[in-house]
């Protein structure tokens, strides 16, 4: 088996074989390669490497060049320690060297509209706060992808979400900044590895000229509760399958672990949200 054909295989299981063969690149490789690490090594960085992360980062798009997005990088063991509690005793914050936590920013232009006695209503309203968030999610990807590049493995913190007010407070972050999540960076441990898990078939997820909702739902999911069961069960997890495990984190308000708060928290932090 071909490498790609192997990816595409850990990528979507029995439905690999709906695909045609995808165009060969060494960076399309790397992309499906993907996998989130939980597992490190406590060792540092390499020199240079936060710098080189946060250049990948800044070169990401960015709505109308606005850059609407900071990052706080920690690295310092006790506030590790400190966002691990934050956010559900999460070991592997305590364990690699670097988070990265990833900010809504429209501070800088009030810094900016303030210096230059000018107007920044635009900031009042919902679409600034998702502008700013959908930048700094792009650039958190593109970290993803450098540090992955570089034989390093990541792990997102949404959890950095549970507790904003106490996340603030740590990071010192002013009005007109949220924390939207952080990113663990670090050495993967070899006597763990993480495996890549599989995601729906394409024909859940692309529609062509219009949205079409399938017609019912095991046409929609194909065998991918199967397929994720079996990886689940390889990976040593209870054998939820997706179906049971998206319906599970969706219940209610009690399985967003305090996000049920989230807008108050939003607007606490200087978001009008209008
Ligand atoms: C915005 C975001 C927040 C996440 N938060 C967490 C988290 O708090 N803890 C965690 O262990 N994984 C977290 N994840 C990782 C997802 O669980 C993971 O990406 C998903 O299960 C798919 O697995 P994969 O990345 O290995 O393909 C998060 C992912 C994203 C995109």
């Amino acid at each position: 088996m071909s490498q790609s054909s192997s990816l595409l295989q850990a990528r979507y299981g029995v439905h690999a074989n709906d695909l045609p063969p995808l165009l060969d690149h060494p960076v399309i490789e790397q992309i499906l390669s993907h996998r989130t690490v939980r597992q490190f090594r406590s060792d540092p960085l390499p020199s240079n490497t936060l710098e080189t992360l946060i250049a990948a980062a800044q070169s990401a798009p960015s709505s109308s060049n606005l850059q609407l997005w900071s990052v706080v990088a920690v690295q310092s063991q006790d506030k590790r320690d400190q966002l691990a509690t934050l956010a559900g005793n999460q070991a592997h914050i305590r364990q690699a060297p670097l988070l990265l936590a990833f900010l809504a920013d429209v501070s800088r232009a009030q810094r900016i509209a303030r210096h230059q006695q000018r107007r920044v209503e635009a900031l009042s309203y919902l679409d600034s706060f998702l502008t700013a968030t959908v930048d700094a999610a792009l650039a958190a990807q593109n970290v993803v992808t450098a540090a992955e590049a570089l034989g390093l493995g990541t792990v997102y913190i949404g959890a950095l979400r549970n507790r904003p007010a106490e996340v603030a407070e740590l990071l010192e972050t002013p009005e007109g900044v949220f924390t939207v999540f952080g990113l663990v960076i670090g050495h993967p441990d070899p006597a763990q590895p993480a495996a890549v898990k599989p995601r729906l078939p394409q024909a859940s997820v692309l529609h062509h000229e219009r949205y079409q909702a399938p017609v019912d739902l095991p046409s929609e999911l194909g065998q991918y509760d199967a397929v994720l069961g079996a990886f689940q069960a390889s990976q040593g997890q209870a054998v939820l399958g997706w179906t049971e495990a998206v319906l599970d984190r969706l219940r209610d308000a009690g399985s967003l672990n305090g996000r049920d708060r989230l807008s108050e928290a939003v607007q606490a932090a200087g978001f009008e949200l209008r």
